[in-house]
């Protein structure tokens, strides 16, 4: 399989006037051409960091202290500014977490929508403008030539959230980074969604980094999946592996905590315990105080890295979960 994005060695940290958060550290992962590579941890745990990082749209108080972003093969992390402003435009797009504030505040919705049809696509206005519409009609909006006309403040967070998905839709791109896209919706639009990702990669090629707290959503979209703690990739397989024999010991409580359709009535186990501070991130593995598996060596040694327990399958863990 061919990659398409690549991330090697990955560090990222914002500063605040507490200290430094450690955000992202040696962050390594692959997203291959015409795949949905799932990256799936708790909040806080690095995920946006990781879709802005690769956008190119850290703020200002960040800092990229190591690391390689290849798409295709163009070095992202030393790309112009105008050359990501293109990328963005052409061939990657993102779905921001926070929909609201990534739209236009001063232009109604139709019109931002019709440029990004407009600028793609060799096509009429009037045609970009049944587009635009069509699309909203398929996130799930009963009335999509109300909405717009609308502004992205009149709208509620759900609504911003489909229109910003229609707009990265209706742009085709190589790329979809989508964070928590359906975070909020209810199942039925989360389903509609979800499904429209799937036939984006299905009919274009498409490749698609989707980032979710939801297992579930993992289970559904996922060919590959990286699993992040505390800014540390600490298990990577596909996804057939990684539900059938997660290792690392975080995977295989986020598993626990999933509902069962094979064992009704199962009590959903929430993970006791909170994730480290990310300002202060121990030397030692940063599940060590929420890890059943757990043993000396985790205490005395620094972090265990990523190393390939099965053919494809990584895993940084110093006692991993036997497979049954
Ligand atoms: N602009 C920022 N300034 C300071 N800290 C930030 C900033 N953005 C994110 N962080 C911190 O970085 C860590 C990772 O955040 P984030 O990538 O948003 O996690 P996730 O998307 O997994 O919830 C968190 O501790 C968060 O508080
Ligand atoms: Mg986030």
């Amino acid at each position: 399989m061919t990659a398409l994005l690549t991330i090697e060695d990955l560090t990222v940290s914002f500063g605040t006037s507490a200290g430094r958060v450690k955000a992202l550290n040696n962050v390594n992962l692959t997203l291959d051409e015409g795949q949905i590579l799932c990256v799936v941890g708790e909040s806080g745990s690095g995920k946006s960091t990781l879709a802005l990082t690769i956008m190119g749209l850290l703020p200002q108080n960040s800092e990229i202290a190591d690391g390689r972003i290849t798409y295709r093969d163009i070095d992202l992390l030393r790309a112009g500014s105008e050359q990501m402003r293109d990328l963005r435009g052409r061939e990657i797009s993102l779905v921001f977490q926070n929909a609201q504030s990534a739209l236009n505040p001063i232009e109604a919705i139709g019109p931002q929508l019709e440029e990004a049809i407009l600028t793609h696509g060799n096509t009429s206005l009037r045609n970009a403008n049944k587009m635009a519409e069509d699309m909203l009609y398929e996130m799930g909006m009963a009335d999509p030539k109300r909405v717009m006309g609308q502004y992205s403040f009149a709208l509620s967070g759900g609504m911003c959230q489909r229109v910003m998905m229609a707009m990265a839709l209706v742009m085709r791109p190589k790329l979809l980074i989508a964070d928590e896209p359906t975070s909020g919706l209810d199942v039925t639009l989360q389903a509609e969604i979800l499904h429209r990702i799937r036939e984006l990669v299905k009919e274009q090629n498409a490749s698609v980094l989707l980032i979710t707290h939801d297992m579930g959503v993992v289970a559904a979209m996922a060919n590959d999946v990286g699993v992040i703690y505390a800014g540390n990739v600490v298990e990577d397989a596909g996804v057939v592996p990684l539900f059938r024999r997660p290792q690392h010991p975080y995977t295989w409580s986020l598993l626990q905590a999933l509902p069962r359709i094979d064992e009704p009535g199962k009590r959903i186990e929430p993970l006791p315990g909170n994730p480290p501070d990310m300002i202060k991130l121990p030397a030692e593995c940063p599940f060590l105080p929420r890890c059943f598996k757990a043993q000396n060596r985790c205490r005395t040694d620094p972090k265990p890295r990523l190393v390939e327990i099965e053919q494809g399958h990584m895993v940084a863990c110093y006692n991993p979960v036997v497979p049954d």
